[in-house]
């Protein structure tokens, strides 16, 4: 993986490419290249590093063309290097390729391409494919392509170009998103929507076990036995300064900033304030489903996986139905418990990660009826679940996740109240909820505002080299997704605990070097909070508390206080989070890192 982007057309491909690459940066990377028809035959540039790299390369050695393919790889097989870079070649160079995904019988397909003479130059699986290419090449690209990709186990979105059947794209697909972008005498590939919007709202999302081709005044879907499919094409109609900073320093500040609209975006027609009622149209479960469901599976990584935590709560206290919470990637290998009336929800931000697509599948197998909350439009997940919840938070660009997180949060809520409202909860109850959903966005609207005081507090702990961050109830899955943002972005050691569970080991940590977040608003378990606030600073700890108002109990005991407003139990992690958020995105502004694009990580993991 990470970003792939195509091109063939009349204008010059290029900038274009290179361009369409920048638009896919924020997914994380460490080399890039490009690789176009130049009219004799097929010229690559690629570079260690960022697109600026690549693009000084290609200004030192000029490359024109009206076709080509571009792609970011975020390593697996292989250091970042030039070498390891896509495109990719064939041993007599007129193939080229992209890929993202894995190729998991590259080892044996290698030797095997290697007994009968190819040679090749890269340690990637993704190589193998540009010489089977090659070997099964006949004249016809899209016939070679499908030959090559019946011997491959594994993952992938391709885009493929050759010299020797020069005017065409071939794309295919099978666990690796792929689109295809129709212009006016012009297309496009790419693996995500960034990389083209500048040029066309129009696309077809391809699915596994598809293929494109793509001319510069055609295109044809086919499987991979080269029958013609029916598509229906889709309008993106999210615009582009969506994905620009739009004055902010980066991109995640302005996501924590987007925030009011982004939750009221998520609310919005869903919440039925008179009813105390949610309404959540995509959902396709049937009423009678969901009030004899006897068991929820919730699953997802990352930061959805920390929603998904919030998600367990809400529901056990208000819908009374048991619910689990996995892992994806532990879910997808084990044997879990599913019977048909299990409903496996599915929390994924980009609605492409690998493991939690796998994990819905798997629980699919099983007879689980399964329900997606998902912020990307149109992707994998999305397109395969049984019903869906769209977060509608727009395009989430920072690596580090903020405003899907509330929004996954938000949609939890929502299905909670519709649970519980079908099953054991008053009106009365339930207007208490939605009269706190309809407060929040003016609520994390007057947090923001204090963000100055937060950018304070992150001053006096831009050189930490540890944090501990601890909550308890609905917020202990906030003191996980606190400790999760200040590790990815600022590389500080943080770990997130239930409050309690200090004494069982990392108190031993705690002394005038330790800050400890506490994440106490006033709710059910807020005393006994207060008192493990005591017990870390009779040990020197430095102290930072959100809380939720004037505290006797705290005076003298806290370093720094930061004050959210009130609201039901339920809701406290779509506030408490907020000054989280911002305290690891000042302390990493002010280390200097690259807020947006940290390190090793990439904003949508689509291999195992
Ligand atoms: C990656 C991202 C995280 C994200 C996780 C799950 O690790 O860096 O920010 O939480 O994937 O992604 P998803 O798109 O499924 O929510």
């Amino acid at each position: 993986m990470c970003g792939i982007v195509g091109y063939v057309g009349a204008r010059n491909a290029t900038t274009l490419l290179v361009n369409g690459l920048k638009r896919l940066e924020y997914r994380g990377y460490d080399s890039a290249g490009v690789s176009l028809m130049n009219g004799q035959g097929v010229e690559t540039r690629k570079a260690k590093g960022k697109i600026a790299m690549l693009e000084a390369a290609i200004e030192a050695q000029p490359i024109h063309g009206n076709i080509g393919i571009a792609h970011t790889r975020w390593a697996t097989h292989g250091p970042p290097n030039e070498c390891n870079a896509h495109p990719h070649h064939d041993c007599s160079g007129t193939i080229s390729l992209v890929h993202n995904g894995i190729i998991e019988n590259y080892s044996p397909l290698r030797a095997m391409l290697q007994k009968t003479g190819h040679t090749f130059v890269s340690d990637t699986d993704t190589e193998v494919l540009a010489h089977l290419i090659e070997a099964a090449f006949d004249g016809n690209l899209e016939e070679a392509v499908i030959d090559a990709l019946a011997l491959v186990e594994g993952t992938y979105g391709i885009a493929v170009i050759s010299a020797k059947d020069p005017d065409k794209i071939v794309a295919a697909r099978k666990g690796s998103p792929l689109l295809i972008g129709i212009g006016d005498g012009e297309h496009y590939v790419a693996s995500d929507v960034a990389a083209i919007l500048q040029h066309t709202r129009q696309v077809v999302y391809l699915d596994d076990g598809e293929m494109a081709i793509l001319t510069r005044d055609s295109y044809r879907v086919c499987d991979l036995d080269a029958k013609t499919v029916k598509k229906g094409v889709s309008r993106i109609d999210w615009d582009l300064d969506k994905i620009e900073k739009g004055g902010f320093a980066h991109f995640m500040l302005k996501e924590i900033f987007e925030q009011p609209q982004t939750i009221e975006n998520t609310m919005r027609g869903r919440s039925v304030d008179e009813d105390g009622f949610s309404k959540l149209g995509g959902l396709n479960l049937s009423k009678e489903f969901l009030q004899h469901l006897d068991q929820i599976i919730i699953t997802a990584c990352g930061t959805s996986w920390h929603s998904a935590l919030i998600g367990e709560l809400m529901i056990e206290e208000h819908a009374r139905v048991r619910v689990e919470v996995e892992y994806a990637s532990e879910f997808r290998y084990r044997n879990p418990i599913v019977s048909e009336q299990t409903l496996c929800v599915v929390i994924s931000q980009s609605g492409e990660t690998a493991d939690t697509l796998a994990a819905m599948r798997e629980a699919k197998r099983r007879g689980a009826k399964t329900l997606g909350l998902v912020n990307q439009v149109g992707s994998t997940i999305a397109r395969e679940d049984d019903g869906g919840v769209y977060l509608h938070a727009g395009p989430e660009i920072g690596v580090a996740s903020t405003k899907a997180f509330t929004s996954q949060v938000i949609a939890l809520a929502l299905l909670t109240l519709k649970l519980s409202r079908l099953r054991n909860m008053s009106v009365v109850q339930g207007r208490e909820i939605t009269q706190a959903l309809a407060a929040l966005p003016a609520q994390i609207q007057t947090i923001l505002d204090s963000a100055s005081d937060i950018e304070k507090i992150a001053e006096a702990f831009v050189d930490a080299e540890n944090f501990l961050y601890l909550g308890r109830g609905y917020n202990f899955p906030v003191a996980l997704e606190g400790a999760l943002k200040l590790k990815e972005i600022s590389y500080i050691h943080a770990e997130g605990y239930p409050a309690a569970e200090m004494k069982h080991g990392p108190i031993a940590l705690i002394d005038e070097n330790m800050p400890v977040v506490f994440i106490a608003p006033h709710d059910a378990v807020f005393d006994k909070v207060v008192s493990n606030v005591q017990e870390v600073k009779a040990r020197g700890g430095r102290v930072i508390v959100i809380t939720s108002r004037e505290e006797p109990a705290l005076a003298g005991k806290i370093d720094y206080e930061i004050r959210v407003p009130e609201t039901i139990d339920m809701l406290y992690p779509v506030l408490t989070v907020i000054p989280l958020q911002l305290l690891a995105y000042y302390i990493a502004a002010k280390r200097g890192l690259n807020v947006d694009q940290p390190r090793n990580l990439a904003k949508s993991v689509t291999v195992e």
